[in-house]
């Protein structure tokens, strides 16, 4: 599959005509394995890719911290909401990287923000579901953020620079995140029947949008060709989904939750799970604005800008009263 989605990026590249000194000498440099620095010479299109791919990406870690700050007052001990608190905190953290790797690229954080206010931007589909329990905040942090993870590790050896080089914290990070969702998911599986019994709830309804978190399928994917040939992506959609459901099952099973997916079963052939047909019309309706929380989650966001003013309106007079009494450089 990702062999194939580099030939298609190829033979696009060939079909675009011949390219110039410069870009022959820009793809050569990633074929290469060398890393793409900020001042380094760069084509419009490699450059718009991963301001629209690591700005939404920002815009994820920010949203995602809403689903689950829902539960940071309703926290059932004082250890969980303390864990809770420190993920949330370092999703925030997440966010700042990669808007500052984004900046890099020449695009403003204002413009990001503008972009995601105003609902323009993209960030991923799962933050659009409500948490409705207690164990969606373990189901979170098992499926999502181990998808994320699963996304993430390539990144850390995709071709540009500041974006790999985010990524290699971000994964330390995810690792504590993953883990701390399956303990809770745990102790809720060997608690009482009612608590095991809202973990199965909350993986009913968490199973199908974590798996679409990894995008379209490959034959549907308008931006995976060129990803590959410029070494942003390097494995398909398909096969780091597939990379999930493998890994999913065993740990389910070791929770005693059963997957909401009655085609799920082992093909020794493949060495891998087979699973069932994802509905792609809830994706696109998703990604279109019609989720259940998406104009929420927006309206949330906006009002922490809009209560935020002052703030900022504070940070940037103090910083103009100090530009003031700064003494005229000599010429
Ligand atoms: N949610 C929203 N939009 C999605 C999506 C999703 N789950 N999957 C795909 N899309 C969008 C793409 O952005 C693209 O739209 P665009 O051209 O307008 O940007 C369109 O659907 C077609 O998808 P493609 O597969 O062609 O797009 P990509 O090549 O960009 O692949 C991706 C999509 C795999 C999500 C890729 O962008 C990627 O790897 N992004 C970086 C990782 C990331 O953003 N992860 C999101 C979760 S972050 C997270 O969970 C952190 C955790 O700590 C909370």
């Amino acid at each position: 599959m990702y062999a194939q989605m580099v030939e298609t990026g190829a033979a696009r590249l060939r079909a675009a005509g011949e390219l110039s000194e410069q870009e022959h000498a820009f793809q050569a440099r990633i074929d290469a394995g060398v890393k793409i620095e900020p001042k380094d010479w760069m084509t419009e299109g490699y450059r718009k890719t991963l301001i629209r791919q690591i700005s939404q990406h920002a815009h994820s870690e920010i949203v995602g911290q809403l689903p689950e700050g829902n539960w940071v007052t309703r926290a059932p001990t004082l250890k969980r909401k303390t864990i809770l608190l420190a993920k949330i905190q370092d999703e925030a953290g997440h966010g700042l990287y990669l808007y500052s790797a984004a900046e890099t690229l020449g695009i403003s954080r204002d413009q990001m923000t503008t972009d995601l206010l105003s609902g323009k931007a993209k960030y991923s589909s799962i933050f659009n579901y409500p948490t409705l329990t207690w164990a969606d905040v373990g189901m979170i942090g098992w499926l999502v953020d181990g998808a994320a993870i699963i996304n993430q590790i390539p990144l850390c050896r995709c071709s540009y620079g500041p974006y790999a080089r985010a990524m290699i914290r971000v994964c330390k990070e995810e690792a504590f995140h993953a883990r701390q969702g399956y303990d809770l998911l745990m102790s809720l599986c060997k608690g009482t029947v009612e608590q095991k019994e809202m973990a199965q709830d909350a993986l009913n309804r968490w199973w199908w949008p974590a798996l679409m978190m990894f995008g379209p399928p490959d034959q549907e994917s308008v931006n995976s060709a060129q990803s590959a040939q410029w070494k942003i992506k390097l494995f398909s959609n398909d096969e780091l989904r597939q990379r999930m459901v493998d890994q999913c099952v065993p740990q389910a099973e070791y929770l005693g939750l059963t997957i909401p997916d009655p085609d799920l079963k082992w093909n020794a052939e493949r060495g891998h799970y087979d699973f069932g047909a994802i509905d792609w019309s809830e994706f696109y309706a998703v990604l279109k604005g019609n989720g259940p929380c998406n104009r929420e989650r927006l309206a949330v966001r906006n009002k922490a800008w809009d209560d935020g003013a002052w703030f900022r309106e504070g940070m940037q007079a103090n910083a103009d009263k100090h530009l003031k009494r700064r003494p005229p450089k000599a010429a």
